[in-house]
């Protein structure tokens, strides 16, 4: 679920695990832990709680150049010392770090026990060194692939066995791994931004592959030991790309980044002299596209709520069917594939487990899933069909702001292109592309009155009730600020069509539920009117974001936050930046964690 780092060369182990692991800290974890081999022997050291605590019990120039480290997000167990990972077999000759889940650990346990094994922890984890010592014969690696055969679940591992000095092997099936290859120096970690300090060459496992790896060698293969020569990448990303440049928090960097983010994803790609959108990695031809009779989107959390938005304007404008499902529920509900139907996983990391597996179910029914992910090389976008990335550059706040909108990018080009393909008029297509190309111009003139959000969410922090409330398009962005200012703030948040909130929850409201309203000048905008008159009537505060000038959405509201007028289809974008910021906001003023909020994981990859 969380992260793993792996060390093997020549320099203190300890000092580049730590690092590691804090450069993963981003994820969301609640333990941590390390474990140092030198001269055979194995010092573990790991605890409850943030890097800075177990850098306190870890000696200063503590021995040892070979090493694993992990950040564990507890899903068998409870958070404490002694469940965090390192974990060791009973004989003490096997360590190892586990992402991931073992379902049948159980069962596995049960005859562990009835064996005679002894176990120090209560997770499902740990069963997994034990299989390791009891198969081991002399070859690590050889005992690794005997006890995957054994394990069912999804597991990222990397392991040390004593007999083996300066070796660790790694093995992935549904948790991310990747090699890093430096000079007399290998590394291993769940996520690259972990080794991205020491090196950018780096080797993506697949599912059911294995690595060994000592200080000078590598050897990848697979679960029948067939040896596979997979090809070295190189990153991209600059490490000060993750950095914060300037912000307090990586959470105001990326709203503050958004005008760039938006701009990688639509730069290149949008055809003025056509009025359409090039996307190159879709691997489908022109008439392949043409046949295509419904969409269907699948993904989770702000995924989602982007995956609405583009639904929206695929049927809108694109006249083609299309629909948007959360994953989680998608994966069980044996779904219907249609041979014309067109799926599409969008995930930010591209590794979230809900939106994998509802992708490789509908694969497996024949469908073709494109996917629309940020993060290169990441299991959606290899084992998608083709897809778009969306170039936010990496997403390091839990809350996801710039991946938002750089998802919605993603749909907008693809409108284009399947509407300009059926029946939208060069001038309309000119229409979209011109307010898109303005969209990162406006969103800065709304950035640049962030002070007045500020002291709104100062007024209203101290509210612990919240309706979000938008139709049409901006429906799904309501939905998005709800989640936001949960997910940061903690306060209760609903997002609903304001349409609905006669059907229920208009019974919530008094004077201490104020309802934040998304007011559009397009054809909506006198029935939003009518729905921020009926909250007003039950005494409810209103807070609207509206279009500059709007005099009688400003006679209603108690509070307005403008932003500027536009062509209504690109309004998605522009509400959004005001939720962003207002979430952001009262999450400071009431000194929440901005980029970690509590029990929330940046890349949930467990069902
Ligand atoms: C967003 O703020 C959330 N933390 C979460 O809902 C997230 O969007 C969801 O888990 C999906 O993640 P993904 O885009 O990486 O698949
Ligand atoms: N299932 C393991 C545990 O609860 C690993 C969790 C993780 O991926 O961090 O310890």
């Amino acid at each position: 679920m969380c992260g793993i780092v792996g060390y093997c060369g020549v320099a203190p182990a300890s000092k580049i695990l730590l690092e590691g692991l804090k450069r993963l800290e981003y994820r969301g974890y609640d333990s941590a832990g390390i474990c140092v081999e030198e001269k055979s022997d194995f010092k573990v050291i790991k605890r409850k709680g943030k890097i800075k605590d177990l850098k306190e019990i870890v000696p200063d120039g503590l021995p040892g150049s070979t090493g694993i480290g992990h950040t564990r997000w507890a899903t068998h167990g409870e958070v404490n010392d002694r469940n965090a990972h390192p974990h060791m077999d009973d004989t003490g000759k096997v360590v190892l770090v586990h992402n991931g889940i073992i379902e049948n650990y159980q069962g596995i346990k049960k005859r562990l026990l009835d064996e005679g094994h002894t176990f120090q922890s209560d997770t499902d984890s740990e069963i997994i060194a034990h299989l390791i010592a009891s198969l081991y014969q002399g070859d690590l690696e050889e005992a690794v692939r005997q006890t995957a055969f054994l394990l069912k679940g999804t597991y990222g591992i990397a392991v040390m066995h004593k007999d083996e000095p300066g070796t660790i092997v790694g093995i992935r099936n549904g948790s991310p791994l990747v090699l890093g290859i430096g000079e007399h120096e290998m590394f291993l970690a769940s996520d690259v931004t972990a080794i991205l300090s020491h090196t950018k060459q780096v080797i993506y496992l697949e599912d059911k592959e294995l690595v060994k790896v000592t200080a000078d060698s590598y050897k990848t293969s697979d679960f029948n030991s067939n040896e596979i020569r997979k090809t070295i990448e190189n990153i991209g990303w600059e490490l000060e790309q993750i950095e914060k440049g300037g912000f307090e928090s990586f959470m105001e960097k990326e709203i503050y980044e958004q005008p760039e983010s938006i701009l990688r994803a639509i730069q290149g790609r949008i055809d003025r002299d056509g009025a359409t959108a090039h996307l190159g990695g879709l691997n489908m031809t022109p008439r392949q596209l043409l046949n295509i009779k419904r969409i269907s989107i699948v993904a989770a959390g702000t995924s989602y709520y982007a995956g609405m938005v583009g639904a929206f304007l695929l049927e809108s404008i694109a006249r083609i069917p299309a629909t948007t499902e959360l994953a989680s529920e998608v994966r069980y509900k044996n779904p219907v594939v249609e041979p014309d139907t067109l799926y599409f996983a969008v995930s930010q990391s591209g590794e979230t487990a809900d939106t994998l597996y509802a992708m490789r179910e509908l694969q497996r029914k024949g469908a073709r899933v494109l996917g629309i992910c940020n993060v290169v090389g990441s299991t959606i976008a290899r084992e998608s069909d083709g897809g778009v990335y969306i170039h936010s550059g990496p997403e390091i706040a839990v809350a996801s702001t710039k991946a938002f909108t750089s998802q919605i990018s993603v749909f907008y080009l693809l409108t284009l292109l399947l509407a300009r393909m059926r029946h939208l008029s060069f001038e309309e297509g000119l229409r979209i592309v011109d307010a898109l190309e303005k969209v990162p111009e406006m969103i800065k003139t709304i950035l640049a009155s962030s002070k007045h959000i500020r002291e709104l969410a100062r007024k209203y922090s101290r509210y612990t009730n919240f309706l979000f409330l938008g139709r049409g398009l901006n429906y799904s962005v309501a939905m998005e600020g709800a989640l936001k200012l949960k997910e940061i703030s903690y306060i209760h948040a609903e997002g609903y069509s304001a349409a609905e909130i006669k059907h229920g929850p208009i019974a919530l409201i008094n004077e201490e539920t104020p309802s934040l309203f998304l007011v559009p000048n397009d054809k909506l905008r006198d029935k939003v009117i009518n729905n921020m008159k009926e909250v007003k009537a039950r005494a409810g505060k209103v807070i609207a974001v509206a279009i500059e000038g709007d005099q009688e959405v400003e006679a209603i509201a108690d509070d307005v936050i403008w932003i500027p007028s536009s062509n209504p289809v690109v309004y998605p974008y522009l509400m959004v930046i005001p939720l962003q910021l207002f979430a952001f906001y009262t999450a400071l003023e009431l000194d929440r964690n901005v980029d970690q909020p509590r029990n929330l994981a940046k890349s949930v990859t467990v069902e």
